[in-house]
């Protein structure tokens, strides 16, 4: 985060001017309520100041910047200091990561030996799911009770009427019509449960030759292409639905498409066979319904896969819709199915990414402090150097992480520092970039594997680059292929990432000045939480 460039208090707010030209306004109630201070805040995290007691006429009587940090004074007669960046981040919060997708997606497959002991294949599928609202995993074992084993990955199994776990197979006198040989359209599980359940899973124990092909769709991307009246009616008129059998009496109430607090998008509930809608609807409902419900099944949104003994799937239910094809019921098609928690999913992916970036700034702490390659910085300060002077410029967060891990690969690959001076090219960013791309996506790890090749673009393009290159990179340069030709030029500039590779090849440049002052590695972690995949 840019640091402030200047404040000031105007009535009762703190106006804050940062680096990067963004303007922020903070109220000194807000303020108050979230001072840092051990009198306001327990260790564990959880406030002790009573918001409540926040007198109704508070206001500034004071702010002004110390040591880094911004220090603002009360009318109740506290005094609070925040952390800049602290107070900057609070701002932006965290960026959506959901993609909407149609049928030309390709799956995100995982194999179950590679996701189960946990570590970064587990943290790819989580994040998959969060991003897409689905992931497959193939090659599991074919054992009842896998499906609860694999919910267990992450977090824990919700049980309902159905069990803990419930199988998916064609019964006589069955209460639900998932047990029969019957084709299901695109729904929501358990619509007519409060809560809906949000996660979904089921297993294949063993699969049809006759049909029983899975379907999927993502409700949100088709609830964008309904025209805006179907749309409102379909978010502001509730629909029941209902279940019963003999140990059970379910109703809930859920618009199909429900709104947030901000107006966007949250759930959909869609199952034609357990809505019971109320008389009421209009018709211009029904309209917008079966609409929806036709764009539910069409094949330009729809994927379509088939589950092979041992493979299984999860799906968020209350925004990718699942469905099959039909299969003889001759077949002995089974499935098993749990549910569980997508809360518990997404805080197993950000403790997965923590742990990450903390593995990450582990090897920094204990690899990083030699001497880098004849220039008068550690490895260390070169990164924050350069990651800071990425931040100053207002650089993307993906960029900011990209300039902090660019020269990572020099603290993993096992060739001694002065390599250069023996004519020995370490190829460091092809060895960050192979190690890097684990956990994070190619606007990180692009301009990583390119900052080289950027090196040798600006000495081509640029003849004051060249002259001014500091003397252990004009050796490397050479190792490294020398200047580009015209038709590497050409090519550079072709790469999408070529203008990112640029930036921090500048960034990398100037950050070799011995003593500079910079922020220290955790300062960067909100960057990094937001790159990470
Ligand atoms: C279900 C269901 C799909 C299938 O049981 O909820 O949708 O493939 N089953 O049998
Ligand atoms: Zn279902
Ligand atoms: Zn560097």
């Amino acid at each position: 985060m840019p640091g402030p460039e200047s404040l000031f208090t105007e009535g009762s707010t703190l106006q804050v001017a940062w680096g990067d030209g963004h303007r922020s306004i903070f109220d000194a109630v807000w303020l108050r309520d979230n001072c840092p201070c051990p009198e306001c805040r327990h260790e564990s995290g959880q406030r002790l100041l009573d918001s409540v007691a926040i007198p109704d006429d508070l206001a500034l009587t004071s702010a002004h910047q110390d040591d880094g940090s911004i220090v603002a004074a009360f009318t109740d007669g506290h005094e609070s200091r925040f952390d800049p960046a602290w107070l900057r981040a609070q701002l932006e919060g965290a960026p959506p990561r959901r993609t909407l997708w149609d049928a030309s997606l390709e799956l995100p497959v995982e194999r179950f030996d590679a996701v189960a002991p946990g570590g970064d294949a587990l943290r790819r599928w989580l994040a998959a799911v969060d991003e897409l609202g689905f992931a497959i995993l193939t090659g599991g074992p074919i054992e009842s009770g896998t499906v609860t084993r694999v919910a267990e990955l992450f977090g824990y199994v919700r049980e309902t009427n159905y069990g803990r776990l419930f199988d998916v197979r064609s019964v006589v006198d069955p209460t639900n019509l998932a047990y029969t040989g019957l084709a299901l359209g695109a729904h929501s599980d358990n619509p007519y449960r409060d809560p809906t359940p949000t996660l979904q899973l089921l297993h294949c124990l063993s699969s049809s030759a006759g049909g029983g092909e899975n379907t999927l769709v993502d409700a949100f991307r088709v609830a964008q292409d309904l025209d805006p009246e179907g749309f409102e009616l379909l978010a502001r008129r509730p629909l029941r639905f209902r279940y019963r059998d003999d140990d059970t009496e379910l109703e809930a109430e859920h618009p199909v498409l429900s709104l947030d607090a901000r107006g966007e998008l949250q759930a959909v509930h869609f199952n034609t066979r357990s809505a019971a809608p109320s008389p009421d609807l209009p018709r211009e409902w029904y309209d917008a319904y079966r609409m929806f419900g036709r764009m539910l099944g069409a094949p330009e949104y729809q994927i379509r896969f088939m589950l092979d003994p041992g493979d299984l799937f999860i799906v968020d239910n209350l925004r990718v819709l699942h469905g099959r094809t039909g299969y003889t019921e001759a077949g002995d098609r089974h499935l098993q199915g749990c549910y569980a928690d997508r809360d518990g999913l997404r805080s197993r992916l950000a403790v997965l990414r923590r742990e990450t970036i903390d593995e990450l700034f582990r090897t920094f702490r204990e690899r990083g402090h030699g001497a880098y390659l004849g220039e008068p910085v550690s490895i260390v300060e070169h990164s924050l150097q350069t990651a800071h002077l990425a931040e100053q410029d207002g650089a993307h967060p993906t960029l900011v992480a990209a300039a902090l891990l660019h020269d990572y690969g020099h603290l993993i690959h096992d060739l001694p520092e002065d390599s250069a001076e023996h004519g020995v090219d370490t190829a460091h960013e092809d060895v960050a970039h192979a190690f890097l791309a684990r956990h994070f996506g190619p606007e990180v790890v692009e301009p990583i594997r390119l900052h080289v090749a950027a090196k040798r673009y600006l000495c081509a393009v640029d003849p004051l680059y060249l002259s001014e290159l500091s003397p252990a990179s004009l050796l490397s340069l050479e190792l490294q292929g020398g200047p580009y030709g015209e038709q590497e030029v050409a090519e550079f500039e072709r790469s999408p990432h070529a203008e990112d590779a640029v930036r921090l090849r500048r960034y990398d440049d100037a950050g070799k000045v011995s003593g500079a002052a910079t922020p220290d590695l955790e300062h960067f972690r909100p960057a990094l939480e937001a790159a990470a995949r």
